[in-house]
C-alpha cells in the first residue's frame, strides 16, 4: 500500500505517468465516470480549506465514488482528545482512501503508519503540500509543454509557504532549473532549501524587488503571506501587502510568462491581472481536480 506524504514519494517517471493520466482524464472525463464506483474517500481536515478538500471530493465524485469526512477538527472527536493514530484506524473501517490536512507537521505521516488505507497528505503545517505541487507541476507541464529548463520566480512568503517548499523540492529534480526567490528579509526561504539547492549545484538568487527580475521569468509563482503561521499580528500587518502584482507590473513580464498562485489570494495579486492571458491561477485550480482524480486511481491501483 502506498501513501503520498511528499512529492518526492513519486519518481520523475511515475509523475510523468500520473500527469499523462491526468491529461487523459481532462480530455475524456466520461471514460472515468464509474472508475471508483463503490469506493469511498474520507476527507479529514483539521484546518480550513476550500480548494484542496472540495477538489478531492469533486475528484472522487467525478470517478463515481462517494465521500465522507469532516472539515473542522472541532466537529470530530479530536475535540475530545482523540489522537490522529486512533482516528485513522477508525477511518480505515469506513473508507478506502483518506486525504488529511493537519496544522501539525508530520501528522499525516503518523496517521499513515497506523492506517489500513492509503493516506494523502493534504497539507501539514508549514511543511509540505504535495497535491498542490502535483497541481502546479501539471499546470506548468500542460501549459508550457515541459518541466525542465525553466526560470521560476517564487514571490511572497517563502518562509511559511508550504506550497513553495514542496514545489522547489519537486522541481529540483528536473534539468536546467533556475530559481529566483523574491521575498522580504523576514520571509526568506528556509536555509534547508538553499542548502539542498547548493548541494545539487542548482542556481538560485535571493532578491527583494519583484519588478527587477520579472523580465527573466518563465513562471512567476505568487504566494499569500501566511497569517495563520505568524506569532504576532503586528508583523503580519507590516508584511502582508509587501508585494502586490498589478497590471502595471505585468508590463515587465515576458509575453509567455505564466502567473501561478496556489490560492487563496488576499491582496498579492490585484484583480485587474485576472483577465491577462498569462494569469493561469484559476485554470491551475481546475488542473487540481484532474491530478487528484489521477492520484486516487493510482493509489487505489484502479485501471479504467
Ligand atoms: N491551495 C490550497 O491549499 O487552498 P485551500 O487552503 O483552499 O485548500
Amino acid at each position: 500500500m502506498r501513501h503520498l506524504m511528499n512529492p518526492l514519494d513519486f519518481t520523475v517517471e511515475e509523475l510523468d505517468r500520473l500527469f499523462d493520466l491526468a491529461n487523459d482524464i481532462e480530455n475524456d472525463m466520461p471514460k472515468y465516470a464509474h472508475a471508483c464506483a463503490g469506493k469511498k474517500l474520507a476527507t479529514c481536515f483539521y484546518e480550513p480549506s476550500t480548494r484542496t478538500r472540495l477538489s478531492f471530493e469533486a475528484a472522487m465524485l467525478n470517478l463515481g465514488g462517494s465521500v465522507l469526512g469532516f472539515s473542522d477538527a472541532n466537529s470530530s472527536s479530536a475535540a475530545k482528545g482523540e489522537s490522529v493514530s486512533d482516528t485513522i484506524r477508525i477511518i480505515s473501517c469506513y473508507a478506502d482512501i483518506c486525504a488529511m490536512r493537519h496544522p501539525k507537521e508530520g501528522a499525516p505521516m503518523v496517521a499513515a503508519e497506523k492506517s489500513g488505507i492509503p493516506v494523502i497528505n493534504a497539507g501539514d503545517g508549514g511543511h509540505q503540500h504535495p497535491t498542490q505541487t502535483l497541481t502546479d507541476l501539471l499546470t506548468i507541464r500542460s501549459l508550457r509543454g515541459h518541466l525542465d529548463h525553466l526560470t521560476i520566480g517564487l514571490c511572497g512568503d517563502l518562509k511559511f509557504g508550504r506550497t513553495v517548499h514542496s514545489l522547489i523540492n519537486a522541481l529540483s529534480r528536473y534539468e536546467g532549473m533556475r530559481f529566483i526567490f523574491i521575498s522580504p528579509d523576514e520571509l526568506r526561504i528556509p536555509d534547508y532549501i538553499t542548502e539542498m539547492l547548493r548541494a545539487k549545484d542548482i542556481p538560485y538568487e535571493e532578491v527583494i524587488r519583484l519588478e527587477d527580475k520579472m523580465p527573466e521569468l518563465d513562471i512567476l509563482y505568487m504566494t499569500r503571506v501566511q497569517k495563520e503561521r505568524f506569532f504576532n499580528e503586528e508583523d503580519y500587518i507590516r508584511l502582508k501587502d509587501f508585494y502586490i502584482l498589478d497590471r502595471k507590473k505585468m508590463q515587465h513580464a515576458p509575453q509567455d510568462m505564466l502567473v501561478l498562485h496556489p490560492l487563496p489570494r488576499v491582496n498579492e495579486i490585484s484583480t485587474d491581472v485576472d483577465d491577462d492571458p498569462r494569469a493561469v491561477y484559476f485554470k491551475q485550480a481546475q488542473y487540481g481536480v484532474y491530478v487528484r482524480m489521477a492520484l486516487i486511481l493510482t493509489l487505489l491501483q484502479i485501471q479504467p
